[in-house]
């Protein structure tokens, strides 16, 4: 697979730029090309057979715990250079960052990410993608891997935005959700079929000493 190379300038960017600006959240279907995320989702399937997958926990440090009344999927995080096709995903949220940061100064430094899955059933209930000892997660990028998915399969994003108005979200392969990490409450509702997606953070400085 060619490297995937986005300009921060790309107009698909700057509207994500714009549209956080203005209302704290953006949406773009289709925002990766078909194979990539078809070659994504058959990694995050390898991995899960492969039992790499891990039940995600709840809070950091000695606070963590998995409470799967509180979400139920499975995750991985990912690093560079474990797969040509994770590459190709970090480098257009290379891009992505950049362009944040052009447009809106938020001094983003970083970026963390994990594939999920949620098995039938599982769920997130809502929160906010902040822990309390820690606000370095500035915004939130979720891509869904699900080729063919109808809404009565279930397993919207629901988010609960500023304006009062409650957005679903098909998790459909190649759809980018972006928002605002600490302002917009977000749940998963449960799906009846397995439910694969990238989820990832833009991190600023943390305000350590050193
Ligand atoms: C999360 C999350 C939403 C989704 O992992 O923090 O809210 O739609 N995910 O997968
Ligand atoms: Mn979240």
């Amino acid at each position: 697979m060619r490297p995937m190379h986005i300009s921060p300038d790309h107009p698909s960017l700057l509207r994500i730029v714009d549209d956080l600006a203005t209302h704290g959240w953006s949406q773009h279907d289709l925002f990766l090309p078909q194979a990539l995320s078809l070659a994504l989702a058959a990694e995050c399937l390898q991995r899960a057979a492969e039992g790499e997958l891990a039940p995600a926990s709840v809070g950091r440090g000695a606070a963590q715990e998995v409470v799967e009344r509180i979400r139920g999927d499975h995750i991985q995080w990912i690093e560079p250079g474990q797969a040509e096709v994770c590459d190709r995903y970090l480098e257009v949220m290379e891009s992505l960052r950049q362009a944040l940061n052009r447009g809106l100064f938020l001094g983003l430094e970083d970026f963390e990410c994990h594939f999920a899955m949620y098995p039938p059933g599982a769920f997130y209930r809502q929160h906010l993608d902040r822990f309390r000892d820690d606000d370095r997660r500035m915004v939130s990028a979720i891509i869904y891997l699900n080729e063919g998915w109808r809404p009565d399969d279930g397993g919207q994003l629901r988010m609960s935005l500023a304006s009062g108005v409650v957005h679903d979200v098909q998790p459909c392969a190649g759809c980018l959700v972006v928002f605002l990490s600490g302002e917009v409450p977000h749940e998963v509702l449960p799906a009846q079929r397995d439910r694969l997606s990238l989820t990832g953070w833009f991190r600023r400085r943390g305000n350590e000493p050193f």
